[in-house]
């Protein structure tokens, strides 16, 4: 039977992955570092089958059209490359958050992609070689492979870009809140942006910037530091805006709302609450803190003008195969 379901996390980027040096290969232009979250994440479906004419590929309950299809039939493709198989496929992927709002939907959904369809294919890849076919098909999806604490080396071919576990899920409880602030899709893919990301004046000091902060992460989250780490984290994700802001054409991936949250997150710490922010693309804004605070701090997010909704997560494990 060629058949695999499998699931995979969402990631969070604490050190961001903006840039690349070979967008094909999908080479980074800095290694980078992020956390797998243990509920918010995909379950997909593959099945290569005789007779089929074409791949069909349902994504929450819908064909996939257009873009989004080409990269799932592209993905498949690598996979029956490696095994010669001339099967098409039927693919049923879900989410349990909604896509395109800066989540990563790319990164969990290429990751369980390929762990499903290289298992349906016959395939029994290590965690190496599964995390650099995710990278194919979407950069961040080869961090959603390994589980918890997890670092891209950027490498210098495809043969040694991927990424692997720094810390286990359980060297450290922080918990995540997913702050959602808009279903809206996103108007610049993040295909895109990277490709505009070397345009920026700032971009050359970024690329410095970030091999230092990975470092300073590391040790950070060693020591178990939230202080430290809630630092290096906002001063990040801030860097990577300010390259997007000043990139040709400019990126303005915020709302209204996500600067009010990233805003009052600052001013409850400043009172006393702890907690602190990361953003990729998108209109959502995630906050970490400690297991004590977190309580306080979803009835507090809840009521910020503009916020839909929670989710509260925490550091979880890698992709696995579910049948
Ligand atoms: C801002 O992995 O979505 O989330 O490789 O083109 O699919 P492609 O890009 P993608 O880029 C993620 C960018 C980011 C930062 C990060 O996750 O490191």
């Amino acid at each position: 039977m060629m058949r695999a379901t499998a699931w995979a996390p969402v990631n969070v980027a604490l050190i961001k992955y903006w840039g690349k040096r070979k967008a094909k290969l999908r080479l980074p232009a800095n290694s980078n570092l992020s956390v797998c979250l243990e509920q918010l994440g995909t379950e997909t479906r593959v099945e290569f089958k005789k007779g089929l004419s074409e791949d069909k590929v349902i994504i929450d309950g819908q064909a996939a059209r257009g873009r989004e299809r080409d990269r799932v039939v592209k993905h498949l493709d690598r996979v029956r490359d490696m095994v010669k198989l001339e099967f098409k496929a039927k693919v049923v992927s879900k989410n349990n958050f909604p896509k395109s709002v800066g989540l990563s939907s790319s990164a969990s959904g290429l990751a369980a992609l390929s762990l499903a369809a290289s298992k349906a294919a016959g395939l029994d890849l290590s965690e190496k070689d599964l995390s650099r076919l995710a990278r194919l098909g979407s950069g961040s999806a080869c961090r959603s492979i390994p589980g918890g604490w997890v670092e891209w080396k950027a490498g210098s071919s495809d043969k040694d870009s991927y990424a692997e576990t720094v810390f286990s899920a359980k060297h450290w409880d922080v918990r995540i809140l997913v702050v959602l602030l808009s279903f809206e899709q996103k108007r610049v893919s993040t295909t895109d942006g990277h490709a505009v990301a070397g345009t920026s004046v700032f971009y050359q000091e970024r690329l410095r910037w970030a091999r230092r902060k990975l470092r300073e992460m590391k040790r950070v989250i060693e020591k178990r530091d939230l202080a430290s780490f809630g630092e290096v984290m906002e001063d990040e994700a801030l860097n990577m805006h300010a390259v997007m802001l000043t990139s040709r054409p400019n990126l303005i991936y915020w709302l209204p709302e996500t600067v009010r949250v990233m805003q009052v997150v600052q001013d409850w710490r400043e009172k006393g609450l702890e907690s602190y922010f990361t953003i990729n693309t998108g209109q959502n804004v995630f906050v970490f803190c400690l297991p004590k605070d977190e309580d306080r701090l979803v009835r507090r997010l809840k009521q910020v003008k503009g916020v839909i909704e929670v989710r509260r997560d925490r550091v979880g494990r890698g992709a696995r195969l579910l049948t």
